[in-house]
């Protein structure tokens, strides 16, 4: 089979036990864009622990980052160390490992690291405004912000049990989808723009079961200015 596209070919990469990531393929048209690929490295938190309160207070951001975030790091480490995956980014681990019932471990933590470094990245004290392109492609997918941001909490809510509600490009299109676990958009050839962690340790020790809360009160504080960046990028 040829491979047509980045995914593909590392899937199939990793489908014979060699992931050429440095050398693999010119990126495709459908593949995600990916201005700055991750590092398997926690990332800093960008605020300090308690500037997101009251919507989200310091001890959930204490427990998420340090507990749930850093945990999914620490068994991407063990799941890596001395293979070939070893150096690549959280993308490529994520690309590679999609689907595959034999390493669903390595793409549960891989993606999971991931997604949440695009949550806290989602996220700026006091919000911001999108820019220009962004503002553009907002009024045309959904006419207005307030628009977006209804269909993003009802995406959040009607996510059953754990996973995720994103705002992601197609192709320069504007979507809200959710997924479920681990799932990201990254798989489906959608760059990530957003995103909502509606895991039950996002919120329960502030809202308990009320993930309606949770969703109102985080609202206002997306970092539309981020994704912007990322839009362009
Ligand atoms: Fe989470």
């Amino acid at each position: 089979m040829i491979p047509s596209n980045r995914r593909d070919v590392l899937r199939a990469a990793a489908a014979v036990g060699t992931v050429a990531l440095a050398s693999a393929a010119p990126v495709a048209r459908a593949a995600p864009r990916i201005a700055k690929p991750s590092p398997q490295v926690q990332p800093a938190l960008g605020y300090a622990p308690d500037a997101l309160a009251p919507a989200i207070s310091a001890q959930t951001v204490d427990f998420h980052y340090n507990k749930h975030h850093k945990g999914y790091f620490a068994n991407l480490a063990k799941l890596v160390a001395g293979t070939a995956m070893a150096a690549a980014s959280l993308e490529d681990v994520v690309l590679a490992t999609a689907g595959k019932p034999d390493q669903r471990a390595l793409f549960n933590n891989a993606a999971q690291a991931l997604n949440h470094n695009l949550y806290w990245q989602s996220l700026t004290p006091g919000g911001s405004a999108p820019m220009a392109a962004l503002e553009a492609a907002i009024t045309r997918d959904f006419g207005t912000r307030a628009a977006l941001e209804a269909e993003l909490a009802k995406a959040a809510m009607g996510q059953f049990g754990s996973g995720w509600a994103w705002l992601a490009s197609d192709a320069g299109k504007l979507k809200v989808l959710a997924t479920g676990n681990a799932d990201t958009p990254l798989t489906m050839g959608m760059t990530p723009l957003l995103v909502i962690d509606v895991w039950e340790h996002a919120y329960y020790l502030d809202k308990q079961n009320r993930r309606a809360d949770y969703v109102a009160a985080i609202l206002p504080l997306l970092d539309w200015a981020g994704a912007s960046a990322r839009l362009t990028a």
